[in-house]
């Protein structure tokens, strides 16, 4: 991939996945620096959030990788009010240990939108993509996460230390073979 406007704007029933943009960042700035939507996610996220801090992973980080082909980033928006970016859905292909990443405007948890957005994101990484495997790491505090990864089919393979913004924590692995996702497909399409 050479051009970031060939990834697909993607719909759910509820929800618009776009593909991210530079103008993406100011919201995302105001968004994602805060300690509800940090916490759980790798330390390798500044913290104490600069104030480029969006501009810079947006501009530096994501956007470079969505030209090399090797990330897939999405804002996440309302078909209801699709000028307001509420958060983000990820995909890597360049660590094989994590695959997927997201994060939600912490006004629109519990409505079930990052279950809706994962959903998309994991069917372009099988159907489109054609990857064979879909890893994800999560704290193990991180109920909400772990209980996305449950509730799509994913299984549970160990558990171990990861370092996040808020430390070092217990970690569950997560994952899900193409195989497995395609069977869940076909018993959705018939059931
Ligand atoms: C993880 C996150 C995206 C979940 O988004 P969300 O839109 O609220 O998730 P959903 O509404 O789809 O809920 C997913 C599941 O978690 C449950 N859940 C939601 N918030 C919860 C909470 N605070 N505590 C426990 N469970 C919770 C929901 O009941 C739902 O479970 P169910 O499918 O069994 O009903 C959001 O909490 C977030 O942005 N967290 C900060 C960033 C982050 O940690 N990202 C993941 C890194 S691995």
């Amino acid at each position: 991939m050479s051009d970031t406007s060939l990834i697909p704007e993607l719909t759910t029933a509820r929800l618009v996945l776009r593909p991210l943009r530079l103008d993406d960042a100011d919201a995302i700035q105001r968004l994602f620096a805060q300690w509800e939507v940090v916490r759980f996610l790798a330390n390798k996220v500044p913290w104490p959030y600069p104030a480029d801090g969006a501009r810079w992973y947006v501009e530096q980080v994501a956007l470079p990788a969505m030209l090399r082909g090797q990330q897939w980033h999405w804002s996440i928006r309302t078909q209801s009010e699709p000028d307001r970016l509420i958060g983000m859905v990820s995909l890597m292909d360049d660590d094989p240990g994590n695959n997927r990443g997201f994060w939600l405007d912490p006004a629109c948890h519990g409505r079930g939108y990052m279950t809706e957005a994962c959903a998309a994101a994991t069917g372009y990484w099988f159907a489109v993509l054609g990857k064979p495997l879909l890893r994800a790491p999560k704290a193990v505090a991180n109920t909400a996460s772990s209980r996305i990864s449950a509730r799509s089919g994913m299984r549970l393979v160990r558990v171990e230390e990861r370092d996040y913004v808020s430390g070092r924590l217990p970690s569950e692995i997560w994952e899900i073979t193409r195989e497995e996702w395609l069977a869940r497909q076909a018993a959705k399409d018939s059931g």
